[in-house]
Order: C-alpha cells, then structure tokens, then sequence
C-alpha cells in the first residue's frame, strides 16, 4: 500500500516538511490546497513554495478542497503532479472537469466528503484514475477518524470489483496507527498520512508504523 503524506500540519516549516517527505520512504506528497469556499480553511503557496514543491523528488498528489477549478488545476499543474483530485460536491459538471485535468496529462482523482452518497461516483468511476475517500471533513489537519469511513470504503471498493474498474482507492484525514487498524488493505491502493507523521521527528518510524500495523479487519 503507498503512502502519500500531508505537510498541511507540521512541527516544522514548510521547506523543512517538504525536504523531511522527499527523504523519506513516503511514496507521494499530498498537497491539500484550501479556498476559504469550499472550505473555512485557506492555504496559501507564493511561487516560492511551489518551485520546492516542483524540485522536490517525489511524485505529487493534489488535493483541492476548492471552488473554481478550472484556475486551481492550472496554478497546480505547474508542480507537475502525478495526480490532482477535486471534490464531487465542488462542481455541478465533473465530466468537465475530468477532461479538462485530463487535457493536461495528468491524473484524475476524485473526492468524497464523509457524508455525501456513495452512488454519486458510479457515473464516473471508470474514467478517473483515483477516488480519495474522505475520513474526516476536509479543510483541516489533525482532526478525528470518522468511524463509518471503513464500511464506506467496502462498497466503493465492491462497485469497481462489480463493474471490473481498475480505479484506485485512497483514504484522507485522521489516519494513525490505531485507527489504520480498521481499514482492511485488501481494499486500499493509498493512505494519507498527516499530522500522524509530520508531527514526529522520525517520519520513517510513523510511515512504517501505518504500512506495518496489524489489522483488525
Ligand atoms: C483534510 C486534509 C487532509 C489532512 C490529513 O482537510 O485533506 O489531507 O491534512 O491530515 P491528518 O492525517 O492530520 O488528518
Ligand atoms: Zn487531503
């Protein structure tokens, strides 16, 4: 399972975070990016951080927890990622959206917030390369695990296996050695992890604590 980490809440700096993720065995940087819309809260990156984000080694997973796309996918395309995820509650046309990430060469992700109906993603799941399946309400780092997020997982991952999708499946927010116990790998390509691993001196120690803690499912 591959390990994509957060830097949004950090006992470090944001250069600092990012050079700590690059030299770790974390396999993808998350880039949460917030409006202060679609969510209370508000990132803001100057060109500055952006060139780190771009220069730093690993592939880059974008995570927009925003309105107006179509401007943030071009800001965020500039660090190259690998993928860039928007929110299905973000956008009356995500067909649009899809095609327009699409266009660039980069990878399409697809979020849904804890309490949104799990159907809403059936019309689109084979054309997308990624669902993110939210585990708390998006906009801040550090918060609680929602419990009902393992059962919701199970059925994301039963509709691609029942419609022979090869979408892959990410989990986000509040993810750490107990409650990753919950979440059976079988049906999981990704996790995030955030404040779990950032907020330690040893990133290492944290991400292999969360690849190698027994399941309880
Ligand atoms: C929540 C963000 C998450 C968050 C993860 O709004 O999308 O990516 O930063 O951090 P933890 O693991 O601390 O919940
Ligand atoms: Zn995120």
């Amino acid at each position: 399972m591959l390990t994509s980490i957060s830097f949004l809440k950090s006992n470090y700096d944001f250069e600092k975070t990012i050079q700590m993720i690059d030299t770790s065995d974390a396999d993808y940087i998350h880039v949460d990016v917030a409006d202060g819309l679609f969510v209370n809260s508000k990132t803001i990156f100057n060109k500055k951080m952006l060139e780190v984000l771009k220069a730093s080694k690993k592939p880059k997973d974008v995570h927009l927890m925003t309105l107006h796309l179509k401007n943030y996918i071009d800001a965020f395309s500039f660090i190259q990622p690998e993928y860039i995820t928007f929110h299905i509650e973000a956008t009356a046309e995500p067909e649009k959206i899809i095609e327009y990430i699409k266009s660039k060469k980069i990878k399409v992700g697809v979020a849904i917030d804890p309490f949104t109906d799990i159907k809403k993603l059936e019309p689109f799941m084979s054309h997308i390369d990624l669902i993110l399946v939210m585990s708390v309400i998006p906009g801040y780092g550090g918060q609680k695990f929602i419990s009902q997020t393992p059962q919701r997982i199970k059925k994301i991952y039963e509709l691609k296996k029942e419609n022979k999708i090869s979408v892959k499946i990410n989990v986000d927010g509040g993810i750490n050695a107990e409650t990753i116990q919950n979440l059976n790998p079988e049906y999981l390509d990704m996790i995030v992890g955030g404040s779990f691993v950032c907020e330690n001196a040893n990133f290492n120690d944290q991400i292999a604590k969360l690849k190698n803690t027994k399941r309880n499912v």
